[in-house]
């Protein structure tokens, strides 16, 4: 049966009526009218109550509390605003306003079904307001329109995480995770395969602007990219002619160097310059050997993008490594993954990726920062803005909002906001999200755990979700401190009890 909650009254638009209601509607609640041949969906955005017979001006007490004994609450209103969302149908906005008087009915659950439903979609949670009915999430506008998880730490970003990567799996998604804390590789997921690639790059597969940067050759010193690229070409054609030793690719461009430093230097006549170029080229490739031997140090690792498995949640641990460190991997591995899914996608040639993959970047803001240059950055803005034409997904996840690149912000289509109580973060959201009303900011700050506004293509209308819960999470747990230190003094307790058992049977 449906329920009347009440009356249009005052003025009325076609995206916002008033109404006045004998019952108690709940803010959020979804709601229905019928005019002009159409069902109108709304949302309850605002809701104030207020007395008849009590007026502003009664400033005592003891006499509101005689009035209201004997009236009950009779002679008590709410009165309330609508969000109009659309027609049931196509979710337009109607032409005309609704007519005053018109009832606003409580959404039935078909309704809300068909609202919510996705047919390509992934469960990720229910209506905040209404417990049966499911909200899922169209993948297809997901991927490759982006998304961003932003929230306070302990909001439940990396729940609503879990969540996604584990229902993509059950689709065969393809994801990439960069797993700044490296905690997804201990997350255990029930629909699919998880697979941990070592964060290592083999020099090899670095190309020359990459190795430019990393041995810091500047763009005017021309000798010396000479050199470079020299000893880059001799130690790729030894890579390619398949050595049967193992080899290590910066050993060979440093060898070259050096035979070509002794070269010039043993020439009938010397150039001093050219001689300074080749050796301070071996000089860089050493210091870039040194300084980045976390990443780039072996020669077994394969190539670090063709390990990634299509139909597996491909997960990059980078908490051992230094943010520098990181920010190039990333950088690196980004940079590859849209490069060859453009060479699939177009003429084929040079190194291709066969399959879209979704790539998630937790701690966000680190690396697409709004203030600091890094060197992924700029590959992750491209992505953002190109990344849909080749299959190229992106998930920003940030406790930082405000120090998230804003270029890539505005690019994220899609968006999973959780609790966020700080007006800068707010402010810098909104700034770069059209979708973002002020409606929506309000309810942010009083989410709970767990519980999100989401927007944006992959939802047919802006919502509040309560996200489920992800049971295969060992960490991001706060830890039971009391109870660590509890089991801690306890062992201490007993190594000592023993230690002195130990002296008493010795005798001493
Ligand atoms: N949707 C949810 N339902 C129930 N508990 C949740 C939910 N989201 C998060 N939590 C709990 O809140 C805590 C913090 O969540 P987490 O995802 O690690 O937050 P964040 O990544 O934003 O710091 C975890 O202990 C988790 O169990
Ligand atoms: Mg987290």
């Amino acid at each position: 049966m449906t329920e009347i909650i009440g009356r249009c009254y005052g003025e009325t638009s076609p995206t916002k009526i008033s109404f006045i209601s004998k019952k108690t509607p709940a803010v959020n609640e979804y709601v229905y009218l019928e005019y002009a041949g159409k069902t109108v969906m709304g949302i309850i955005d605002n809701l104030l109550r207020g007395s008849f017979t009590l007026s502003d001006d009664l400033l005592n007490e003891d006499t509101i509390g005689k009035i209201v004994q004997i009236e009950g609450d009779n002679d008590q209103y709410i009165r309330g605003e609508v969000s109009i969302l659309g027609d049931i149908e196509k979710l337009e906005i109607p032409r005309t306003p609704a007519p005053i008087g018109t009832t606003i009915k409580r959404a039935t659950l078909e309704q809300l079904k068909k609202l919510f439903s996705n047919e390509k979609g992934i469960t990720i949670g229910h209506v905040l307001s209404q417990p049966e009915v499911e909200v899922k999430l169209d993948v297809n506008k997901m991927v490759s329109r982006h998304l961003g998880i932003l929230a306070m730490t302990g909001a439940g970003k990396s729940n609503a995480t879990s969540v996604i990567i584990d229902e993509l799996l059950g689709l065969g998604g393809t994801i990439l995770v960069l797993d700044m804390h490296s905690e997804y590789g201990k997350t255990e997921f029930t629909n699919g395969k998880k697979k941990s690639i070592p964060p290592k790059i083999n020099p090899r597969d670095l190309n020359i602007f990459e190795f430019k940067k990393l041995c810091n050759v500047s763009d005017g010193a021309t000798n010396q990219e000479k050199y470079l690229r020299d000893a880059y070409d001799y130690a790729k054609e030894i890579s390619l002619n398949g050595s049967e030793e193992k080899r290590l690719f910066i050993n060979d461009m440093i060898t070259f160097a050096e035979t070509k430093a002794e070269e010039l230097e043993n020439a009938e006549r010397k150039n001093n310059s050219h001689i300074d170029a080749v050796n301070q080229v071996a000089f860089k490739l050493e210091d870039m050997k040194r300084k980045y031997r976390s990443i780039l140090d072996s020669t077994d690792v394969s190539d670090i993008v063709s390990t990634i498995e299509v139909g597996k949640v491909n997960i990059i641990g980078l908490s051992s490594l230094d943010e520098k460190a990181s920010d190039i991997l990333v950088k690196h591995v980004l940079t590859e993954i849209l490069n060859r899914r453009k060479n699939f996608m177009t003429t084929g040639k040079g190194k291709t990726l066969s399959f879209p993959v979704f790539s998630i970047i937790e701690e966000a803001h680190i690396l697409a920062s709004q203030k600091r240059n890094t060197r992924s950055k700029s590959i992750i803005g491209r992505i953002a803005r190109e990344g849909r034409k080749f299959g190229v997904g992106l998930c920003l996840v940030s406790q930082s909002p405000k120090s998230l690149d804003s270029e890539s912000l505005s690019q994220l289509n899609n968006l999973i906001i959780l609790r966020l109580v700080e007006p800068s973060d707010q402010a810098h959201v909104q700034k770069s999200s059209e979708s973002l009303s002020e409606e929506l900011l309000k309810k942010l700050p009083s989410l709970n755990v767990g519980e999100a506004v989401i927007l944006g293509q992959m939802t047919k209308i802006p919502t509040m979700v309560k996200i489920n819960e992800f049971k295969g999470r060992s960490i991001g747990n706060d830890l039971d401190i009391v109870s660590l230190w509890k089991s801690a003094k306890n062992e201490e307790e007993s190594r000592l009890q023993k230690s002195e058992e130990y002296l008493d049977e010795m005798g001493l």
